[in-house]
């Protein structure tokens, strides 16, 4: 089995980005550089699976940041479309997320830092995260991604802790509180 992990930025209000996909604000209102416990996730996991519009943004950043495997789920892109420079990096995936998740736990894996706003819901739907980092960033942007949406039934949850930040962030770590 491959646990799924959630760590990520949004507003007060519950945005992950403006409607356009801009990101900018998550600079503006991080206060300092403190890495808020992304290093620890990051070298937790064994890989990253994200949306193809995450993976979209973060090519624009230019160089690429991840040391570790990133898959990227979609329907539209293909390998072809790649940038050469990735290549053994990145690959894609078009399955069911508990499809990939399976596969992946064949191939080794442990723990995969999912991320993307729809990619976390279809993944919470499928009952394939573990556990949520959530980092709450004192701005309300009124509109925008969210990070939640409609669900078929409740997902109860174990708040585990919450750290507030001199910066203002406000994190919290909820577990997906399973029947035994
Ligand atoms: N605040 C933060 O910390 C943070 C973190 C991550 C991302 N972001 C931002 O969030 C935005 C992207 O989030 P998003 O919610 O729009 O998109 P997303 O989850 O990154 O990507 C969604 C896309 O992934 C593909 N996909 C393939 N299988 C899927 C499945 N089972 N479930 C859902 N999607 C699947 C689809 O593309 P195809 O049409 O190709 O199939 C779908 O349109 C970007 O602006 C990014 O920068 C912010």
């Amino acid at each position: 089995m491959v646990s799924g992990h959630v760590f990520i930025g949004t507003s007060l209000d519950g945005f992950i980005a403006r409607p356009d996909g801009d990101i900018a604000w998550l600079d503006t209102h991080a206060g300092t550089n403190e890495d808020h416990g992304y290093a620890a996730v990051m070298a937790l996991v064994d890989g990253l699976i994200m949306g193809r519009a995450t993976y979209e943004k973060v090519l624009t950043f230019g160089d690429w940041p991840y040391t570790k495997p990133v898959i990227v789920m979609s329907t539209s892109l293909s390998e072809a479309a790649l940038p050469h420079d990735l290549v053994g990096k990145v690959r894609l995936s078009a399955e069911s997320p508990k499809a990939l998740m399976d596969r992946l736990a064949q191939e080794g894996w442990r723990h995969a830092y999912v991320d993307g706003g729809k990619l976390i819901q279809s993944f919470l739907r499928a009952d394939l995260i573990d556990d949520m980092i959530i980092t709450r960033l004192p701005v309300l942007l009124g509109t925008g991604i969210p990070l939640f949406g409609p669900l078929e039934k409740d997902i109860p949850l174990r708040h585990v802790e919450t750290t507030a930040f001199a910066s203002g962030l406000v994190q919290s770590k909820y577990a997906i509180a399973r029947r035994p």
